[in-house]
């Protein structure tokens, strides 16, 4: 959440930091802001609320010269939307962007009042500049040490970078929490909240980590660990092509990354199959002793990633005969545990930063868990790193907001692990065999399915005007019921909700009348006499329903059948959510919501 960049070059950054801060606004949209040091030594600040369209236009009607400077896009935490609360914050020579969210504001601000401070936001980030102004005026100490001094005082999260006008030839970066990567130009440095921001000036990234702060000019990068001591973090190669950061021919980034599933899938899949096994080169033979050993799974999770991780619960209980049980990331975190014998966590994440699904994992470490595991989209997040072991989902960057390529990529990770449980136990390799096999075909049905897209727009079309839209599935189409119903209300802000198809007669069937739609998962598989039995239920009492499937129906009034094509039993899940995220797609777009980047929310929940 929120979006920082930062530059100290040769040339004149302003396109720089609005190009640059343009490709974080998945993180927070909100409102922007810049604040460059010019030539002539001024603080030239530009804010104003909306997307960073608006800060392009501002700053284009301008003309800025600089080579130091930071932009930030908002994700409002403390104070609302407002220009007044947009970043960067200014007290006097001192510049500051921050990410994360300062829990003791209040005592801070009524100290920083008597000092005789002067407060133009509601925001924490305010109360941080004029704190690290009050610490370097008292003690005249470097930047570094006043930083330093500063941050014991504060509690809570506090990715930030900071500018001091009166030094314009560095800039500092403080990681807590939230990620920040730095940038290698030739005789200029970057800093930002995701490489994608960086992308097209350099591939060579350095990834803080927590608690380093990192003096940052030209030519030179002097990064300091919690202890003060200097610390060389290792340089990466990033290999993300910076055309994927484009839509292409595609109108949303959403609907790109609906169409890259086959491929993502088969990304996720190569080089990981040898001689009927599964093999994942990211894990060591200690992380494999993990499996050999567990005999429970606990999965913690957010969102799609805890909806993936709901599918995968029916596979290590009935392939591999595992127990296993999913939890909400921010409920697990919050309640006192009794764990199993022999438990393995998994953490399951696209971006690897969800601030709930990363305190989860820390809460973990104080039980015996027999080891933790994160499937994880991006390999330097904080969760790879601090996790025992990972595997990646390798879904290529996602950027729209509503998740869909992670997903199903998350669950083709689940299943190969499955695969490899089941492996290591020796129990019965024919099922090994029948995955792998099924796995390699799920590209192929993907395809066949998105062909079906103009059924699923007509549908959408129908549909478009609707207040509330039901979702039903049995088994493993459950949580694809719930994945669907969320990515409904997401970006077209349609009321959407999801039941197991056997529980609405304990309830929710009061709620059925000719104006909400129920949409219900019924692949031909071992449920479907059983969902036939609830499709009744709903019908005789006036329902409209639309079932999704690949077997013939006979019903009569208020009954549409949307025939899909075949598709394996075991990778239905995959298949089956592809004409959900489509009918999302199709009804946001007819709405004329912004689908990238629906309201309030943001692609990395990191606060
Ligand atoms: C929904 C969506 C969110 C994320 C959730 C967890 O489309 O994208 O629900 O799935 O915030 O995010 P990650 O997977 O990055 O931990």
């Amino acid at each position: 959440m929120c979006g920082i960049v930062a530059a100290v070059t040769q040339r004149n950054i302003t396109n720089f930091l609005v190009e640059s801060i343009k490709k974080l606004e998945y993180r927070g949209y909100d409102s922007s802001g810049l604040a460059i040091i010019d030539y002539k030594n001024n603080i030239i600040r530009i804010r104003c609320v909306g997307k960073v369209q608006e800060l392009i236009k501002k700053v284009n009607k301008k003309k800025i010269f600089g080579n130091i400077g930071v932009a930030h896009t908002r994700w409002a935490t403390h104070g609302k939307i407002s220009k007044e609360n947009t970043h960067p914050h200014i007290s006097s020579n001192i510049i500051v962007v921050h990410n994360g969210i300062i829990e003791n504001t209040s005592s801070l601000r009524l100290f920083l009042k008597k000092k005789g401070y002067i407060f133009y936001s509601d925001t924490d980030t305010e109360v941080i500049a004029h704190l690290l102004h009050w610490e370097q005026n008292k003690t005249k100490n470097t930047l570094k040490k006043v930083i330093q001094n500063t941050i014991e005082r504060l509690h809570g999260n506090y990715s930030m970078v900071v500018i001091d006008r009166n030094n314009p030839s560095r800039l500092l970066a403080v990681r807590s929490k939230s990620p920040l990567v730095i940038g290698l130009g030739i005789e200029e440095n970057f800093v930002a909240s995701d490489q994608i921001a960086l992308l097209n000036i350099t591939k060579r990234f350095i990834y803080l980590e927590e608690n380093d702060i990192a003096v940052i000019t030209k030519k030179e990068i002097n990064i300091f660990n919690k202890d003060n001591f200097i610390i060389k973090r290792q340089e990466i190669l990033s290999n993300i092509e910076y055309k994927s950061v484009k839509k292409g021919k595609y109108r949303h980034f959403m609907e790109k990354e609906i169409y890259e599933q086959p491929q993502s899938i088969r990304n996720t899949l190569e080089n990981r199959f040898r001689k009927n096994k599964i093999y994942f080169s990211e894990l060591k033979l200690k992380d494999e002793n993990f499996f050999y050993n567990t005999e429970h799974i606990q999965i913690v999770a957010c969102g799609t990633s805890y909806n993936a991780a709901m599918v995968s619960r029916y596979w290590f209980e009935s392939l591999a005969n595992i127990p296993c049980d999913v939890e909400i990331a921010s409920e697990f975190s919050s309640r006192k545990l009794a764990i199993r014998k022999n438990s393995l966590l998994i953490t399951l994440s696209q971006s690897g930063e969800t601030a709930d699904t990363l305190s989860a994992l820390r809460y973990s470490k104080k039980f015996g868990y027999l080891g933790n595991l994160t499937i994880c989209n991006m390999e330097n997040s904080s969760l790879v790193k601090e996790s025992d072991c990972y595997i990646l989902t390798k879904a290529g960057l996602e950027i729209g907001v509503a998740s869909t390529k992670s997903f199903t990529t998350q669950l083709t990770v689940l299943l190969m692990l499955v695969a490899k449980i089941i492996n290591f136990k020796q129990k019965n390799n024919d099922i090994t065999k029948k995955i792998i096999k099924t796995l390699n075909i799920l590209p192929t049905r993907i395809e066949e399915i998105l062909k079906k897209n103009k059924l699923i727009k007509n549908l959408a079309d129908k549909l478009v005007n609707k207040k509330n839209i039901l979702f039903l599935g049995r088994g493993d189409e459950y949580p694809i019921a719930i994945e669907g119903a969320l990515k409904l209300k997401e970006i077209s802000y349609i009321h959407a909700e999801a039941y197991p198809a056997g529980e609405l007669k304990h309830g929710p069937l009061a709620v059925i009348d000719k104006n909400t739609p129920i949409i219900i998962i019924a692949p031909k598989n071992t449920l479907l006499d059983k969902i036939k039995k609830n499709i009744t239920e709903i019908s005789s009492r006036g329902g409209v329903i639309y079932i999704f499937s690949n077997e013939d129906f006979d019903y009569e009034e208020n009954v549409t059948v949307i025939k899909l094509p075949y598709v394996e039993e075991l990778i239905a899940p995959m298949f089956y959510v592809i004409p959900l995220q489509l009918f999302a797609y199709y009804i946001a777009l007819s709405k004329g919501k912004n689908i990238d980047q629906p309201r309030h929310l943001a692609k990395s929940v990191t606060v």
